[in-house]
């Protein structure tokens, strides 16, 4: 039996952290996310169905009574050290998802000092499980602690979004940094992007499990076609405000508009906006599914996302779609579709539990022999968001 905390990393992200710094660290765990359907929906104010997952970061934190910070990358071996009033940006490099963090706190104004860490974890990078927001929500909850902060769940997510937004440069959406911070076992996210309410939703894993199915590859366009996109939604939104003001994202669009006024000025916007207007259906239909515990239905849009995402948006490459072809007529496979920004990374799949040791087999044989590339089979449990591990628990390791 899986438990939110994996313990063996946890305790060894303390053990090292007291081995380097000699004193006894808070521990924080902040998860990755699996994404069950909406993509690309939560920048154009739609709805999100996320859930955290049972792989995380974890940071080991204390203050260091001055202005230094000593940051350890516990999985590289590395570590940074830097001045919390003197940040120096290297770029690609894993300190930036810690000083994001720390920049946003000092243009909000809150004065933090000096605090030494030690992070590690077993989400895979690249992978679309997003180990970045991870990051982000784990260095950003334990300096609430330390330096007593005050911000709550929903202030540090909006504030690890612009992180990631203003500091490291990719103009992600909301939903990675709310599902890491908000998971809750058991249960998907419901969450409406505009309004920022939600909703858990049990869902019904019965026989069921969610794979993810990892291309191992991440293509080096991801981030600027991920920022293209989104400008993209936005052209089509300035089109339709032309004629309907009202409108003030693709959320507030329907595909007569899109026809209408889009179609006819720029094709590929149209494509790109259409998707999107579908895709924000599609979630509340598959909301309807999972109320009344019909899988079959909920993942045969799964496989409606995935077909909109390779043809419509272009986010998928050869890689992702092959994982969705080679399940597409697997009985024991309900749905399937690329997950997260596309351009690599995983598929998540809703399969038979009896059928997943075989099909894994095949599919790790067949992707090794048209690309030449190990995959990767992930079981993804859904587990609770961002918390401080108890002490306790790290004994039992
Ligand atoms: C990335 C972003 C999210 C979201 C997804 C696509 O994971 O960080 O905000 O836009 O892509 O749904």
């Amino acid at each position: 039996m899986e438990t939110t905390t994996n313990n063996t990393i946890a305790s060894a992200i303390a053990g090292k952290f007291r081995t380097i710094f000699n004193a006894e660290p808070l521990v924080v765990r902040s998860p990755g996310r699996v994404n069950l359907i909406g993509e690309h929906t939560d920048y154009n104010d739609g709805f999100v169905l996320p859930a955290a997952i049972n792989k995380a970061i974890y940071v080991a934190a204390a203050v260091s009574n001055n202005d230094r910070c000593h940051f350890v990358a516990a999985d590289m071996n590395e570590e940074y050290k830097t001045d919390v009033n003197n940040l120096q940006k290297i770029e690609g490099h894993w300190s930036v998802y810690i000083n994001s963090v720390i920049d946003q706190l000092q243009k909000a104004g809150y004065t933090i000092g000096g605090f030494n860490c030690v992070i590690g974890g077993d989400i895979p990078t690249g992978a679309g499980m997003s180990s970045s927001a991870a990051v982000e929500c784990a260095v950003l909850f334990a300096l609430n602690e330390l330096f007593a902060l005050g911000l709550d769940k929903m202030a540090m997510v909006k504030m690890a979004q612009q992180a990631e937004n203003k500091y490291v440069g990719v103009q992600c959406g909301i939903m990675d940094q709310f599902a890491s911070m908000f998971g809750k076992k058991d249960h998907v996210i419901k969450l409406d992007c505009r309004s920022l309410e939600y909703e858990y939703k049990p869902f019904d894993m019965k026989g069921i499990r969610i794979v993810l199915f990892d291309t191992n590859i991440k293509h080096s366009l991801a981030s600027s076609e991920y920022n293209t996109r989104r400008l993209q939604c936005e052209a089509g939104v300035a089109m339709v405000q032309q004629q309907y003001p009202e409108v003030k994202k693709l959320r507030d669009v329907t595909l007569a508009m899109l026809d209408e006024i889009v179609l006819p000025r720029d094709e590929k916007v149209y494509l790109r906006c259409s998707f999107i207007v579908e895709e924000i259906q599609r979630l509340q239909d598959a909301c309807i599914d999972l109320e009344l515990h019909d899988m079959v239905s909920f993942g045969e849009k799964m496989f409606a996302t995935h077909k909109g995402l390779s043809e419509l948006y272009d986010v998928s490459c050869k890689e992702l779609d092959f994982m969705v072809d080679f399940v597409k007529n697997e009985p024991a496979v309900l749905g399937a579709r690329m997950m997260g920004g596309g351009f690599g990374g995983c598929s998540i799949n809703l399969v038979k539990e009896e059928a997943i040791e075989a099909l894994s087999g095949r599919i790790e044989a067949a992707y090794k022999v048209a690309f030449g590339i190990e995959m990767k089979v992930y079981i993804a449990t859904i587990e609770n968001g961002t918390s401080i591990v108890g002490a306790e628990k790290m004994q039992v390791a």
